[in-house]
């Protein structure tokens, strides 16, 4: 097995969020800081790329090629990963070229990376072709995501342990489904409450994949599916007001696609069903605020 290159500051810290947990009425909330992992504004996919940019180097490649939409914090991710490792990137993104780069892709552009819009073309399959015209390229899948790459959150899971021996709950975003896989293969699936984020059509089938490749046993998953709304792109009402409450209560800046959904979820859940009042919830706060300064509603 390839040891991941270290991209990142390790451990994140885990902080309590005791002003966020009393406006909620639950008793003891943590927020696992993912977001200030260090590379490039952060977020959860550093921990990724850790495990994809050493399969890259061990290959010998010289590029880095991924893809995602035009705010994907993967891809501006992958851009600072290979500018931290001396690589160049290509990122394949949907749609066509904006008049005017806002967000995430103003600092794709910062990290040199070369932009490639694919239109309404399948993505994927642009970004395979990409792969195979440049020599010496390494194709990163979607979000960063592999049997292989969700190890890095199985590292996560350990630090939380280390940090939290008595940790109940993990709520984390679901996008392309490794980080959720990762947290599940080490914590087991009832101490993970995935988000859906409306960035697949079956994160169930997208998360089982990650396990099965990562030879886990059939997970019993909880997948909350409740915030997506009109859709991925779209700014909703309660996550307008999750990402009041988190930066009103706690100083904590959120992002209207991944951590604001995740948020708004664990809200409603909590004013739904309860958390047990000796619930130890921790609130994976897995970055992606630059999608804040490229959403159209905001
Ligand atoms: C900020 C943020 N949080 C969470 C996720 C979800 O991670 P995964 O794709 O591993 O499900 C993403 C994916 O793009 C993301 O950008």
């Amino acid at each position: 097995m390839i040891s991941p290159v270290p991209l990142g500051t390790w451990p994140t810290p885990l902080e309590p969020a005791p002003r966020l947990a009393a406006a909620l009425g639950i008793d003891k909330l943590w927020i696992k800081r993912d977001d200030l992992c260090g590379l490039g504004a952060g977020g959860n996919k550093v921990r990724k790329l850790q495990y994809s940019c050493a399969q890259a180097l061990a290959a010998g490649a010289t590029t880095l090629i991924t893809s995602g939409g035009p705010q994907s914090n993967h891809a501006r991710l992958t851009a600072a990963a290979a500018a931290r490792l001396g690589l160049r990137s290509v990122l394949v993104l949907a749609g066509d070229e904006p008049d005017r780069p806002r967000g995430n892709l103003i600092l794709d552009r910062l990290a040199g990376a070369e932009i490639v819009w694919a239109g309404s073309a399948p993505l994927e399959q642009i970004a395979a072709a990409e792969a195979q015209r440049r020599p010496r390229s390494h194709l990163i899948p979607f979000g960063g995501t592999s049997p292989a790459s969700a190890l890095a959150y199985v590292d996560c899971a350990r630090e939380l342990t280390r940090q939290l021996p008595e940790l109940d709950q993990v709520v984390v975003a679901v996008g392309s489904g490794g980080t959720m896989a990762g947290l599940v293969a080490e914590l087991g699936a009832e101490r993970v409450l995935g988000v859906d984020t409306g960035a697949t059509p079956d994160p169930y089938a997208a998360v089982g994949a990650v396990l099965d490749g990562m030879r886990q046993p059939p997970a019993r998953l909880t997948i909350d599916r409740s915030q997506i709304g009109a859709g991925y792109h779209a700014l909703t009402e309660p996550v307008r007001e999750a990402l009041k409450l988190a930066a009103r209560t706690e100083g904590l800046f959120l992002d209207p696609t991944y951590t604001g959904r995740a948020l708004a979820a664990l809200i409603a859940r909590h004013a739904a069903h309860g958390l047990s009042r000796e619930g130890r919830v921790v609130f994976l706060h897995s970055g992606g605020l630059p999608g804040l300064f490229g959403h159209p509603e905001v």
